[in-house]
């Protein structure tokens, strides 16, 4: 059985206020810990801040993470530096970043390694665009991203690991993936974990689903038999509409 996941990704959202007024509200409504992970992933200048006051039932994570531990990388925050805050997760490889800031298959690796390194748990991205899905190449594109981000991590380290399919078109635009189709990715990307290790680490794996993801669709997305979550931007940004992703998330 694979505990249902629900982590808010607030990207470049809420003031220092906002985010401690967010954490005020949601904290003790949550789900307990033994019914799902509820996870904020916020800006890292205020992780500290809501570690401090995130209460038993909510985790806290980070957006990125630099695969360094130390050194000349003007603006980057280490591993080292991430743990120390009391983070949990940190999520690797989003499109923003891949697509804004040269994230690649490549440093998406070095970074889920060095997250893992230093005990903080990765949520690694992948997904195709709309291009790719359109020529039929979505299937090629997520085997590239999920052979190469895992490449030299042990099924020990895959019990640490949580994979979020967010095909790049359900992003930010109200366009959700079909359940049906949401679902094919994510066994795909079951099936590729298989293949590479076992049908035991494969079947532990917790796979999420992202992309437009609200309290209206999130029912019929934690329905689907190899859909264990969801990575949220938007609609994780409102402490109700928080509560109610969290909340239908552990609802049969
Ligand atoms: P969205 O973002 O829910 O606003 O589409 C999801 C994500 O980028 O993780």
């Amino acid at each position: 059985m694979r505990k249902p996941v629900m982590a808010g990704n607030w990207k470049m959202n809420k003031t220092r206020d906002e985010a401690l007024q967010f954490i005020y509200a949601v904290s003790d409504k949550l789900p307990s810990l033994d019914k799902l992970d509820s996870i904020v992933c916020a800006p890292a200048i205020i992780l500290r801040d809501l570690v401090k006051r995130q209460g038993d039932s909510l985790k806290i994570g980070a957006q990125n993470v630099h695969f360094a531990e130390s050194g000349a990388y003007t603006g980057e925050i280490s591993p080292v530096m991430l743990a120390s805050t009391g983070v949990e997760y940190v999520i690797i490889g989003h499109s923003e970043r891949r697509s804004y800031f040269a994230e690649t298959d490549e440093t998406v690796n070095l970074k889920a390694k060095a997250a893992l390194d230093h005990g903080l748990k990765p949520i690694i991205c992948c997904g195709e665009t709309l291009e790719e899905r359109e020529n039929g190449s979505t299937n090629e594109v997520l085997k590239r991203q999920i052979t190469k981000a895992l490449d030299g991590l042990t099924s020990d380290d895959l019990k640490n690991v949580i994979i979020a399919y967010e095909p790049v078109w359900a992003i930010g635009t109200g366009k959700v993936a079909s359940s049906e189709v949401a679902d094919e990715a994510c066994g795909y990307i079951r099936g590729l974990v298989q293949g590479i290790y076992s049908s035991r680490t494969a079947s532990n794996l917790r796979i999420l689903y992202g992309g437009s993801m609200s309290p209206k669709n999130v029912s019929e997305l934690m329905a689907q038999p190899n859909i264990d979550g969801g990575l949220v931007g938007g609609a994780s940004l409102n402490p109700e509409s928080f509560l109610e992703l969290c909340n239908k998330a552990v609802q049969d």
